[in-house]
């Protein structure tokens, strides 16, 4: 099972490397502030030094450093199996288009522009060292399938946190219903790759600023059956690919792929398919508004009034979302 609770602050290393002393001492002022555990270091060459000593979860990594360069640091780090998947930021002036291209070459995670503005690293590093605690948790080819799909996720900006609020809120459910603990893991990464088959859905059909055409809903559908191939050379997620594959069927057999009726359905892809309406009509859309939770759950109700959903796994999701101090919140 994957403890979200690991990703705290005090058990992050954050690795700074930067040449000028203002700068370090601001990323350290900051990042201690938050609780993480700071290493800082002045050049390249000593950046790979700390991380072999540190292994940092997260890094920093200033382009324009003498000796070796940020980039050429961060190119190291990829190709080396060790740290290719630990989260590195380069940090470049602000108009320097050619470093961000070049950084993007060598495998950067992320950019930061100089001056630095607080929040946005802040942000940066909360959301990578969330992201690389996930990954030491899984095995490296699971790991490339979740980065995959938060990378599906971050080209729908209106997407923006939709895995992780799955991922909690379908193992909130499950706890509720007493699922056993391997349901619980198969809920938590389901949530994350339930949509990974939507990397063959051509932007022009997951981006659309409006409702689809029949044929562009065709081909949105697809990301089940896409999705669940992708997985299924992968041993580890045998139990995850029934979520991806059957989290848009409905007990009255009106869903996809497979037009599955009642107790067809996986349980596990009816509680994600639940959590991922309601998320879904809570987020905002650029063609609607998003619906308070009152009215999300009018609807939710109305669909299993329809026999679309379960009433008892609703009325569990519901439970959970009274109980819960932090409702889906975006
Ligand atoms: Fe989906």
């Amino acid at each position: 099972m994957i403890d979200g609770s690991l990703h705290s602050p005090s058990r992050t290393n954050v690795l700074v490397a930067d040449d000028t002393a203002s700068v370090r001492l601001l990323f350290q002022k900051l990042l201690t502030a938050e609780g993480y555990h700071v290493i800082s270091v002045t050049d390249g060459l000593a950046a790979l030094d700390a991380v072999r000593l540190h292994r940092p979860d997260v890094i920093l990594l200033d382009v324009g450093m003498p000796g070796m360069n940020g980039i050429e640091v961060c190119r190291r780090l990829k190709t080396e199996p060790a740290t290719r998947l630990t989260p590195v930021v380069l940090v470049t002036g602000l108009s320097e288009l050619q470093d961000r291209i070049k950084g993007i070459e060598a495998g950067a995670d992320d950019f930061l522009s100089k001056p630095v503005h607080p929040h946005e690293l802040r942000a940066r590093v909360a959301s990578l060292s969330r992201l690389k605690h996930l990954t030491d948790a899984l095995d490296s080819a699971e790991a490339a399938f979740m980065a995959l799909a938060l990378t599906i996720e971050a080209r729908d900006p209106t997407m923006k946190g939709h895995c992780e609020r799955l991922a909690t809120h379908a193992v909130t459910v499950g706890r509720t219903l007493g699922l056993p603990a391997d349901d619980l893991d198969a809920l938590h990464r389901g949530g994350y790759l339930h949509d990974v088959g939507k990397v063959g859905v051509p932007d022009s059909v997951l981006l659309k600023p409006g409702p689809l055409t029949d044929t562009e809903f065709a081909l949105m559908k697809r990301h089940t059956e896409i999705g669940d191939s992708l997985c299924a050379p992968l041993q580890s997620l045998r139990h995850v690919r029934p979520i991806v594959r059957s989290h848009h069927e409905r007990l009255d057999g009106s869903g996809y792929p497979n037009g599955l009726c009642g107790d067809e359905i996986p349980v596990l892809a009816q509680i994600v398919g639940i959590v991922d309406v309601y998320d879904a009509m809570t987020s905002h859309r650029p063609y609607r508004e998003a619906l308070d939770s009152e009215a999300a759950t009018r609807l939710l109700v109305t669909e299993v009034e329809r026999r679309r959903f379960s009433k008892m796994y609703v009325e569990a999701f519901l439970d959970t979302l009274r109980m819960n101090a932090a409702p889906l919140v975006h």
